[in-house]
C-alpha cells in the first residue's frame, strides 16, 4: 500500500525510515540506540502481524488499563513484564554469574521497604496460624566459600493463604517480611511458615491476557531474598520448594534448578527448635548464598 503525499510516494517502510531518521540526532548514545531499536522492532512487529486498527486500539486500551490498575500496592506493569518473560530476560542478561555464585531471579511486585530487623531465628510469620513452621538456615559466603559476616538478608513471602500482606484490606500492616544479618561465621537463621503456591493477581488486564491465551496464573511455592554485603554484588533471588507442582510451569518463568530446595520434615526436636520453642512437626531448609565481589 502506498499513499501520495505532496507528490511523494509514502509506504509503510518509508514511514519507518523517516521515524528512524528523526531519532538519529539523539545526543545520548545509549538513548539513541534504544530508540532506534525500539522503532525498528515495534514497526516490524506491526507489519509482521498486519495489525488491524481494532487490534491497535485494543492494545491502547490494554496498556491504559494496565496503568490504571497500578497503585501503591499493585504493580500491574511488573506483572505484565513478568508474565511475558521480559523480567527474566532482563535478569539473565544483567546477572551473568561466575560458577558457584547464587543465581538471581525476578524481584516481583511484592517487595516493600521497611521490613523489621530481626535477630537470628526471628519469626517473619507470627500471625500465620495455618502454616507449618519452617527454618531456613545456612551461610552467606564469597566465591572462595569464606563466610561473609554482617551480610543482610531481606526476606519476604506470601502467607499460608497465598497472599502477601499488601493484598489484604489492611495493606499498611507489614507481615511475612524481615531483615536478618549473618553472624561472624556468616550464618543466618530465618523462621517462617512453609510457603505455598499462589496465583498472581489475575483480576486485571494481566489476568485477562492469561485467560485469553489459556495460561494458568500459578507460581510455585517460594521465599524471596535480597542478600547484600559491603563489597559484594547483591543478589535478588528466591528459594523454591522442590515438592511444588508448578516448578515446570511458573507463570513468570523464574525457576532455576540451583534455587530449588528440599524442605525436610522434622518430627522431633533439635537444639534449634527447642531454643525457639517450635513444636514438631516443622521443616528445615539448608541453603548457602554465595556472593560475587562488586565489579
Ligand atoms: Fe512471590
Amino acid at each position: 500500500m502506498s499513499i501520495t503525499l505532496k507528490g511523494r510516494s509514502v509506504t509503510e517502510d518509508d514511514i519507518t525510515a523517516e521515524v528512524l531518521r528523526r531519532f538519529e540526532g539523539t545526543p545520548d548514545p545509549r538513548l539513541r540506540e534504544i530508540m532506534l531499536a525500539l522503532v525498528r522492532h515495534l514497526h516490524g512487529f506491526v507489519k509482521d502481524v498486519n495489525l488491524t486498527e481494532a487490534e491497535w486500539f485494543n492494545a491502547i486500551q490494554f496498556l491504559t488499563a494496565t496503568g490504571q490498575k497500578c497503585d501503591d500496592a499493585r504493580q500491574e506493569f511488573i506483572l505484565l513484564s513478568d508474565t511475558l518473560g521480559v523480567s527474566m530476560v532482563v535478569d539473565l542478561i544483567n546477572h551473568r554469574k561466575p560458577e558457584g555464585a547464587t543465581e538471581s531471579t525476578v524481584f516481583g511486585p511484592f517487595h516493600r521497604d521497611g521490613a523489621p530487623e530481626m535477630p537470628p531465628g526471628g519469626n517473619i510469620a507470627p500471625r500465620d496460624e495455618r502454616g507449618t513452621p519452617t527454618l531456613i538456615r545456612g551461610r552467606v559466603l564469597d566465591l572462595d566459600r569464606r563466610p561473609i559476616a554482617g551480610a543482610q538478608l531481606d526476606v519476604w513471602q506470601a502467607d499460608s493463604s497465598g497472599m502477601y500482606d499488601s493484598q489484604y484490606a489492611d495493606r499498611e500492616a507489614l507481615h511475612m517480611r524481615g531483615r536478618f544479618r549473618t553472624d561472624h561465621d556468616g550464618r543466618y537463621l530465618v523462621r517462617t511458615a512453609r510457603p505455598v503456591a499462589y496465583t498472581i493477581p489475575n483480576d486485571g488486564p494481566v489476568g485477562q491476557m492469561l485467560r485469553a491465551t489459556n495460561r494458568h496464573p500459578w507460581r510455585p511455592a517460594h521465599v524471596h531474598f535480597v542478600v547484600s554485603a559491603d563489597g559484594y554484588e547483591p543478589v535478588t533471588t528466591h528459594l523454591f520448594d522442590d515438592a511444588d507442582q508448578y516448578l515446570e510451569s511458573d507463570t513468570v518463568f523464574a525457576v532455576k534448578d540451583s534455587l530449588v530446595c528440599h524442605f525436610v520434615r522434622r518430627d522431633s526436636h533439635d537444639d534449634t527448635s527447642k531454643s525457639l520453642a517450635i513444636d514438631p512437626p516443622f521443616y528445615t531448609v539448608d541453603f548457602d548464598f554465595v556472593l560475587k565481589p562488586r565489579a
